[in-house]
């Protein structure tokens, strides 16, 4: 079976995040996502959430191409994720292009273009 792992915060899932996690999902046979909790968004990533980590989590859980939801605590957490979960193929969106290639050692690495013209900033700013 080929695992594949992604990581991000979720928050008010929209397009532009299921298409990013169908794609993931058809890049192998399980697809894991490393959902940012709410301590490492304020601390580590300095953005809030507008759903707490629970709800983000029922949310992905809920959709057909997510099989399981682990919690993302650390940056350095993702080789020995890799290495846990057994995962082939690491991919994030192409904001991120470039930036995990040190993965590169442990796993295929792929960035995959982020859907134009949505996003969770986006969607909060439009409906101030
Ligand atoms: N993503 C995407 N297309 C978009 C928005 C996000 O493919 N239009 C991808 C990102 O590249 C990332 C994953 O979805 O791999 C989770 O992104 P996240 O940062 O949680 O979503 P954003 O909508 O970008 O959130 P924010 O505006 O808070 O940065």
């Amino acid at each position: 079976m080929k695992k594949v792992i992604t990581y991000g915060t979720f928050d008010l899932l929209h397009y532009g995040h299921v298409r990013l996690l169908k794609r993931a999902r058809e890049l192998g046979d399980y697809l894991i996502v490393g959902l940012s909790t709410d301590e490492f968004n304020e601390f580590q990533k300095h953005k809030e959430s507008y759903n707490n980590y629970a709800e983000r989590k029922f949310i992905l859980e809920a959709i057909r191409y997510v099989d399981e939801v682990i919690p993302e605590e650390d940056w350095d957490q993702k080789v020995t994720d890799i290495t846990k979960y057994h995962i082939d193929t690491f991919v994030m969106g192409s904001d991120w292009q470039g930036k995990f290639d040190f993965l590169k050692s442990v796993c295929d690495v792929v960035y995959l273009p982020r859907t134009p013209g949505i996003s969770t900033t986006k969607i909060k700013k439009d409906l101030k």
